[in-house]
């Protein structure tokens, strides 16, 4: 498969990722392992000689969305065919992890499915997929670990990059499909984390998100033997050159240690924003979802968080509609919003998977429940978002600057909480920090201006400067 070089260098790929960003994270590293078989980056599936669907199973319809794409691709690879060329289809992620015996009976015209613990030996699949009659299958979770067989990072993430530092999930929420889609925990060896990431900062990037779907239980081997917990990798990531800003993302209440607290209020490059999903604020529900946490545990963690921290914002993730969940459940839920506060929030209707125990529990509450509660939930956080955003106007601070804006003139950067800011600037700042000050917030963005400067030539008045506001990211 691999052919000449000239050949090789024809080969286009392109991949579509659903999902969080691990998957993302997942399809860079896919294009780095096929990048020397000769792929090269294709724009649209209809350009591409290969291509990937990087497909999420948390939540329903992800099969519904995979099968209509794979019907659209169908008839790409059969035109293509009959013209005399091919077409290399891979399905991957969780879906192709949960249902890959089923997408094989479907869609026979799928080449290749993988699961997410498999994609480093995708070079591999290729070449048996041009020899094999049916799909090559590799959906176990192979004792080697796939980090082990992974290129180092080709391509340059930019300016904002993220790194997987643990995958897979032994908590087993009811509701959730992580522990089988993804399997058990694992975290990378500190060393390799460290590598990667001097490796992304040499690539131009300052901003580094650590990803994992339950980060903070991250218990990495430390280069002198024994291990070490998330805090102490972030003090050793503080100390990179060039590493201006640390995230790490998604966080359990439990896993939220002392030293990780305390990194908090240590380390100025830990940005003052932290992901920590609650999924409910009742005690009962919690129990049903086997949190292992109560709704005071988290109210706490909280106050030692803002304690150690006290500009940090926090963000979420809400169910609505969990199998048992009553009205007296669901009011204990928007008091927990209303007592924390949350900068910005996702949440969901309660959709039951395959195969997991609250699926088949009673109690399964009625889709009009759960879209009346979903709704009233969300005016609640969608208030609170716009007070958080309406409170940085008027304040100045670092603006991480990661692109050119909309606007000729604009630049476009993110606040410490996140928040994209938009403002008038030379394309030179890109890739640093600089003061800004906030002149207006948007829905899910902020606007402004350079802060240096501003005492010398004050701007227009702030209503003219809103007239001219760019639309909201
Ligand atoms: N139904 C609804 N939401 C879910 N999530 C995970 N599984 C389900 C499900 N079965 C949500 C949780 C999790 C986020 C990534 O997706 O809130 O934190
Ligand atoms: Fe899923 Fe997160 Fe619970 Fe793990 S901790 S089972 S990833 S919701």
């Amino acid at each position: 498969m691999t052919g000449s070089t000239g050949e090789a260098a024809r080969k286009r790929l392109f991949i579509r990722t659903w999902g969080c960003q691990m998957n993302v994270y997942d399809s860079a590293r896919m294009a780095d392992v096929l990048a020397p078989l000769g792929y090269a980056p294709a724009e649209t599936a209809e350009a591409a000689d290969m291509v990937i669907l990087n497909t999420c199973h948390i939540r329903e319809k992800a099969a519904d969305k995979l099968f209509s794409e794979l019907g659209r691709l169908r008839v790409a690879k059969q035109a293509r065919e009959a013209a005399g060329g091919g077409l290399v289809l891979a399905v991957a992620g969780c879906v192709a992890q949960a249902e890959g015996a089923e997408i094989a009976a479907r869609a026979p015209w799928v080449d290749i499915i993988l699961g997410p613990q498999t994609y480093h030996r995708l070079p591999e699949m290729v070449a048996r997929a041009s020899r094999a009659a049916g799909a090559v299958i590799e959906t176990d979770f192979p004792v080697e670990q796939k980090f082990d067989h992974l290129p180092e990072q080709a391509a340059s993430q930019g300016v904002t990059a993220f790194l997987t530092v643990q995958e897979g999930c032994d908590k087993f929420c009811s509701f959730c499909v992580v522990p089988y889609t993804r399997g058990a925990e694992y975290s990378r060896p500190a060393a390799a984390v460290l590598a990667e990431a001097r490796r992304l900062v040499a690539a131009g990037a300052r901003e580094v998100t650590l990803l994992g779907q339950n980060v903070n239980a991250w218990h990495g081997a430390s280069p002198g033997g024994g291990s070490w917990g998330l805090g102490r990798l972030l003090r050793e990531m503080a100390e990179i050159p060039g590493l201006l800003r640390l995230r790490y993302t998604t966080s359990h209440p439990r896993d939220m240690d002392a030293d990780l607290i305390a990194a908090h209020r240590d380390l100025p490059s830990v940005m003052p924003y932290l992901h920590l999903p609650v999924q409910s604020g009742s005690d009962r529900v919690l129990a049903a979802m086997n949190r292992g946490h109560t709704a005071d545990d988290f109210r706490r963690v909280v106050d030692r968080l803002r304690e150690a921290q006290p500009g940090l914002a926090l963000s979420s993730d809400f169910i609505v509609g969990h199998p048992g969940e009553t009205e007296a459940d669901f009011a204990a839920t928007m008091a927990l919003i209303d007592q924390v506060g949350f900068a910005m929030a996702y949440s969901f209707k309660y959709s039951a998977r395959p195969g997991t125990p609250a699926a088949g529990a009673p109690g399964q509450v009625a889709e009009a429940v759960k879209d009346a509660r979903l709704q009233a939930l969300q005016a609640l956080l969608r208030d609170q978002q716009d007070a958080f955003n309406r409170s940085r106007v008027g304040l100045t601070f670092p603006v991480l600057f990661t692109g050119p804006g909309r606007h000729p003139g604009q630049i476009m950067g993110r606040s410490p909480w996140l928040q994209p800011v938009h403002l008038l600037g030379d394309r030179s700042l890109i890739g640093r920090v600089a003061p800004a000050r906030v002149l207006a917030a948007h829905a899910n963005s902020l606007s402004g201006t350079l802060a240096a400067g501003e005492d010398d030539h004050p701007g227009p008045p702030r209503a003219s400067l809103r007239a001219e506001e760019p639309a909201p990211a």
